[in-house]
């Protein structure tokens, strides 16, 4: 079995995509989207970024290992009445299936940083984009104080340590890693730009109802629940938990929340 496939399809994704809509739009707002470009998104989830790329004329392909998710970017294109957007199975380490210099943009937001062999992953991103396009990646930073990287920091301390070998999606959000895996797939460092930007997850609910969702429907996160109540710990994870969300929200009422994470932008440039 493919744990990274397992991990994925286990939960719904969508529905903490659903606090992540308005970031996507935004983010897609700055990329220059035009009609006609041709565009992959990596890790597309159900579409956070790819539907309003394709809402701006893009012609989209979606590319995700979780099955589920697949199916249901395609249910949100139907729905959106978009074309010229489709989803499909695949794996971010071998897109053996997809030409060389295909796309114009190719865009991985918190997607392909959660494949495992960071390299063939940049080598397979630079290999299906076209000469002059660019790769726009949103990778989550270690250690960072904001949501994501405290999410992961707490549940990392209730579940067993990782295999030998393995290699945290965190280190995607490290510029000299970053630097390296680009290297390797033949892009110089003075192609590579870096910015800080920020995500907001927003909800129509407290705080501790966002918690809920994500140990309700988020992988990794329902794994660190799981592992947690094996040793009696799971009302401790969920209470440091409520206590992050709690601290993190900036929304005005505490029925409503609104969370900023700070993440790594990463331009890249195909030449
Ligand atoms: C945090 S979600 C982000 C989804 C989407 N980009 C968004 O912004 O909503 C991570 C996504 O990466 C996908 N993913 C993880 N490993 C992958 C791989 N090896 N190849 C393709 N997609 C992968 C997951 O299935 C999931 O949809």
């Amino acid at each position: 079995m493919n744990l990274n496939q397992a991990i994925w399809e286990k939960g719904d994704f969508t529905r903490i995509a659903a606090s992540m809509r308005e970031s996507g739009e935004a983010l897609v707002g700055t990329l220059g989207v035009k009609k006609g470009l041709k565009i992959l998104d990596l890790g597309c989830g159900d579409g956070t970024t790819a539907l309003p790329s394709a809402k701006l004329g893009g012609d989209v392909l979606g590319v995700d290992i979780a099955r589920n998710l697949v199916e249901a970017g395609n249910r949100r294109a139907r729905e959106f009445g978009l074309a010229n957007l489709r989803f499909q199975h695949g794996d971010a380490t071998n897109l053996s299936e997809l030409p060389d210099k295909t796309f114009d943009l190719v865009i991985s937001i918190f997607g392909a940083m959660f494949a495992p062999k960071p390299f063939d992953v940049a080598k397979e991103m630079v290999r299906v984009t076209r000469t002059g396009g660019r790769i726009v990646m949103g990778n989550w930073i270690p250690n960072d104080p904001t949501l994501v990287a405290q999410i992961l920091k707490i549940s990392a301390a209730y579940t067993p340590p990782p295999p030998a070998g393995f290699i945290s999606p965190m280190t995607w959000g490290v510029e000299a890693n970053v630097i390296e895996r680009f290297a390797s797939a033949g892009v110089p460092q003075d192609g590579i730009t870096f910015s800080r930007d920020t995500y907001r997850f927003n909800f129509d609910g407290s705080p501790s109802g966002l918690v809920d969702l994500f140990l309700s429907y988020y992988g990794p996160t329902m794994n660190a629940f799981e592992e947690a109540a094996k040793n009696g710990r799971a009302d401790a994870l969920k209470k440091e938990l409520y206590a992050l969300f709690e601290s993190q929200n900036t929304a005005a009422r505490k029925d409503v929340t609104s969370i900023p994470a700070t993440f790594l932008r990463v331009t890249v440039a195909v030449n």
